[in-house]
């Protein structure tokens, strides 16, 4: 299937009968990703089907973040500050139920993956943190290349040294 990206706020955009089986999800998509885009607090892209009616199939939304050092793993602590380290926070990605297994939560985290490639030609960021909803979604990021932060058994973490590497 052939996916259109574009932002929550394109008026192709319905949301309404979004359902990845996780109620906290659907309602951040229907109730909360507008006003959060509005506010600068983090956008949200959509994947809609190109021959659909505007129905979401998938979403992520991201924002920034900080890391501190301390929450990374000891061989990846070497030369880095000790202050609070800029990363993207990936805060939701969620397919709908419908939609599961056809590789678009992939094609969701490498759309994710290429804005924060761009975001890194202007910006210092780090790499890209999550947190996985429970151990299943963890175990979808870590295919990618994600790893665990320190004390906190759901935080993924993957450096943009990777992502370059891998996705460039
Ligand atoms: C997790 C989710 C985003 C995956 O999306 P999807 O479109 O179904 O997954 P894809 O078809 O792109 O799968 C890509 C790969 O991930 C694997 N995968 C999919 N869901 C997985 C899960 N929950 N745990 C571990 N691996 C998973 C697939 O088997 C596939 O691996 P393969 O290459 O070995 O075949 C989707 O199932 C979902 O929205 N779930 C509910 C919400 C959720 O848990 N979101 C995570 C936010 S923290």
């Amino acid at each position: 299937m052939e996916w259109i990206f574009c932002s929550i706020d394109d008026i192709r955009v319905i949301r309404d009968n979004f359902d990845c089986g996780v109620p906290e999800l659907n309602e951040y998509l229907k109730k909360y990703a507008r006003q959060n885009q509005r506010k600068g607090i983090a956008k949200t892209w959509v994947a809609i089907p190109q021959d659909g009616d505007g129905q979401v199939a998938g979403y992520y939304a991201i924002g920034m973040a900080e890391l501190e050092r301390e929450s990374l793993p000891e061989n990846y602590k070497k030369g880095l500050p000790r202050y609070p380290l800029p990363v993207m926070r990936i805060g939701k990605l969620a397919v709908n139920q419908s939609m599961q297994g056809r590789r678009l939560g992939e094609t969701l985290l490498i759309d994710a993956f290429n804005r924060v490639i761009r975001l890194s030609e202007d910006i210092g960021v780090l790499g890209v943190i999550v947190d996985a909803l429970n151990e299943q979604a963890k175990g979808f990021y870590l295919q990618y290349g994600f790893i665990p932060l320190e004390g906190d058994e759901l935080a993924l973490f993957i450096p943009i040294t990777r992502i370059l590497e891998a996705f460039r």
